[in-house]
Order: C-alpha cells, then sequence, then structure tokens
C-alpha cells in the first residue's frame, strides 16, 4: 500500500521544480541577497492577496509575533494574553519582550480562546492579546475586537496556521494591528526553510517593523540606529521562492477545503468530533484537518499499521510545559485544553491528496470502529 504522509512537501516540489530552481538560479545569479527586488515583491503580492496595505517579510512565524510586540513598546511588567492550547512560538515571543504569558482558556468548540476566555485572563497589566487561529480556523474575531476596544488593548493575530482564512468576509491578520504569518515549510504557504510575514493597516507600525528587523536602522540610512532592533529579515532566496507558492496558494486552499469537506461527508456519522469548516464568509483554511476522540492513540496505531500519518498538535497546553514553569501553573487549570490535548489527532491533508486517497484514510478510520 502507498504510503499517506500526515503532509508531503515533496510532491510539491515535484509540481513545481523546473519554475523553482529557475527562480532560485535567477536569485543566486542576482548577487543582491539581502533586501532585495524579490523581497519587496513578495511584500506587495502579499499585502494585496490578504487584503492589507503593508506587508512586512521577517525570518519566521516567530520574529513575526515578537516583532510587532516589541514596535507596540510592550516590555518588563507587562502581560499579553495567549491562548493556553497553542503552538509554544505564541507565548515564547512574548517572553522574548520581556512581557509575561497570560494563558486563557479556550472554547470547547472551536479549540480557540474566544472573547469570554480571553475577558476571563484580563489583569491591570495586560496590554495585548495574541488570537490563534489554530489549525486554520478563525478565532472569533468580532467579539475579541469588541473586547479588545473597550478595554485599550493591542491585538497580534497569530495567522501562522490560516494563510486566507476569513471571518465574516474578511481575511485573518487584517482585524487587528498585525497578522503574523509563518512560511515554515508544512504551512499552507511555505519556503524551502525559515520564512515569516506581518501584515497591518498602520504605515507607521510597518515602518517600525522594517527597522526592527534590520538592526534597528532605515535601509536608506544605514549606521544611524534608531532604536534597538534585531536581525530578522525575510531573506532574498526565500522570497523567491514563496513567489512561486504564492500564485498557487488561492487553487491550494481551494484543493485543501475540498479535501476537508470530503473527510466530513464521509466520517460524520463515526463517534468522533469533526471541526468545523465555517460557513459563508466564514471559511476555514485547512492547513490541519483535526479529529477528535478518546481512543485517538489507538487509532494513530491503527492508522500507521496501513502507512497513513497522523500528528498530534499539540499534546502538552502550554501552562504545564517545563519551560513555563515560573508561573506556577497546576494541572486542572486550563480543563477545555487539556481535554483538547487528549482527544486531537491531525490526520492527512495536502492539496497534491488524491480523493482515493482521502476515501483510503476515511475507510481505514471506519475499520476502526467496527
Ligand atoms: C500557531 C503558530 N504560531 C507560531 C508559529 C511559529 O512560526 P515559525 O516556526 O515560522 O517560527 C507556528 C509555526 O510553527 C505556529 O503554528
Amino acid at each position: 500500500m502507498k504510503p499517506i504522509p500526515l503532509f508531503n512537501l515533496k510532491a510539491q516540489y515535484q509540481s513545481l521544480r523546473a519554475e523553482m530552481r529557475r527562480t532560485v538560479l535567477k536569485a543566486l545569479d542576482s548577487g543582491a541577497y539581502i533586501l532585495g527586488p524579490e523581497i519587496r515583491a513578495f511584500e506587495e503580492e502579499f499585502a494585496r492577496l490578504t487584503g492589507s496595505p503593508f506587508c512586512v517579510g521577517v525570518s519566521s512565524g516567530t520574529s513575526a509575533l515578537e516583532l510587532p510586540l516589541k514596535a507596540m513598546g510592550i516590555g518588563p511588567g507587562d502581560e499579553v494574553v495567549v491562548p493556553a492550547f497553542t503552538f509554544v512560538a505564541t507565548a515564547s515571543a512574548v517572553c522574548a519582550t520581556g512581557a509575561t504569558p497570560r494563558f486563557a482558556d479556550i472554547d470547547a468548540g472551536t479549540l480557540t480562546a474566544g472573547a469570554a476566555e480571553i475577558g476571563a485572563a484580563l489583569t491591570k497589566r495586560t496590554r495585548a492579546v495574541i488570537p490563534v487561529h489554530l489549525y486554520g480556523r478563525s478565532s472569533e474575531m468580532g467579539p475579541i475586537m469588541t473586547l479588545a476596544r473597550e478595554k485599550g488593548l493591542a491585538v497580534v493575530e497569530d495567522c501562522a496556521q490560516a494563510h486566507l482564512a476569513t471571518w465574516r468576509g474578511h481575511q485573518v491578520g487584517t482585524f487587528g494591528d498585525a497578522g503574523a504569518f509563518s512560511f515554515y515549510p508544512s504551512k499552507n504557504l511555505g519556503a524551502a526553510g525559515d520564512a515569516g510575514a506581518i501584515i497591518t493597516k498602520s504605515r507607521r507600525m510597518a515602518e517600525l517593523l522594517k527597522e526592527l528587523r534590520h538592526a534597528g536602522q532605515r535601509e536608506k540610512r544605514r549606521y544611524l540606529y534608531l532604536r534597538v532592533g534585531t536581525n530578522a529579515r525575510l531573506d532574498e532566496i526565500q522570497a523567491a521562492v514563496l513567489r512561486v507558492k504564492l500564485k498557487r496558494l488561492a487553487d491550494w486552499t481551494a484543493r485543501r477545503r475540498k479535501i476537508a469537506r470530503q473527510y466530513v461527508s464521509e466520517l460524520k456519522d463515526l463517534p468522533i468530533i469533526l471541526p468545523d469548516l465555517g460557513v459563508g464568509s466564514t471559511q476555514h483554511a485547512c492547513h490541519l484537518f483535526v479529529i477528535r476522540l478518546k481512543e485517538r492513540n489507538r487509532l494513530a496505531e491503527h492508522l500507521k499499521a496501513d502507512g497513513i500519518g497522523t500528528g498530534v498538535y499539540y499534546p502538552i497546553p502550554l501552562p504545564y510545559q517545563p519551560a513555563f514553569a515560573a508561573l506556577k501553573h497546576r494541572r486542572g487549570q486550563f480543563p477545555r485544553a487539556e481535554e483538547a490535548a487528549n482527544t486531537v489527532l491531525a490526520i492527512p491533508i495536502y492539496a497534491e491528496m488524491t480523493s482515493a486517497d482521502v476515501a483510503r484514510v476515511c475507510s481505514r478510520i471506519r475499520s476502526f470502529f467496527k
């Protein structure tokens, strides 16, 4: 039986091989490796595709989260609310500014932190919140923005898993002060290495981000350091790779959504919880297709025996991680994050997957319940 991995970067590369090699060689031949024409073009194209006035390319999704917090002056003594159930970078970006992450439990249905959970985590020190559009499902941005405006909080959206996801007709990343994207190779838009970007409506924020990623200096005024920055530039070769893939992102996302709908239709009568893919103008990016069931470890083994890949995103809620032990959280404090950590299972989804592959995964899952 042909293996069906959780995602398949080789299949994607094969479909683009000639164009990708041409583009990378052109970038190499150009001799312009830092802040060159490919980055500028990518920033314009990504801004246009996401419906955002400004885009700043950076070195990873992690720096895409850190830099806007730093640009807003968030630092020691401040708190930033993040979900208890997300990839570690959402919280470590807060620590990198010197501020403290304050964890919010998640909603049991959406697996994202909504206005109610974020509201319960606020203190006098809270300066900002980072909603995470987990697996490609947008957080409930309307109520979150209302709460943020009422409390005077900054909002940085973690869009690392949610390229082109929408909430009521608007793309994720366009609601808050900044939207942070990762182009880690397995993301819906992935580079050939590490890369990220920030979108924002604010010209001033975009200028600050450009200075911060470039050692604190303006591109046209070298060796005058306006602030303490870092080196977090997107590099030219990655920008060239991203431009080749960006042209396909809408089609790939449409294909992912079709696969997700096939999964829902073939699995809906089984005793598992399926993701809500959204309706109308609220659309999932289908980065991961995550089902929930108590026997998830046994199902993972059952699928593995047939060459089908699975993944657990994420097995331990962040408040219980050793890295955050200083915050002194106890098991039981984030019950819905714990429940999710114990039951989630990602099954294969990538644009090159055929409907026969999807059907095979479904029939193997069905056989588990027989
Ligand atoms: C939700 C989330 N936030 C942040 C990141 C960090 O992105 P990167 O790995 O590009 O630094 C990732 C990706 O791994 C992610 O999934």
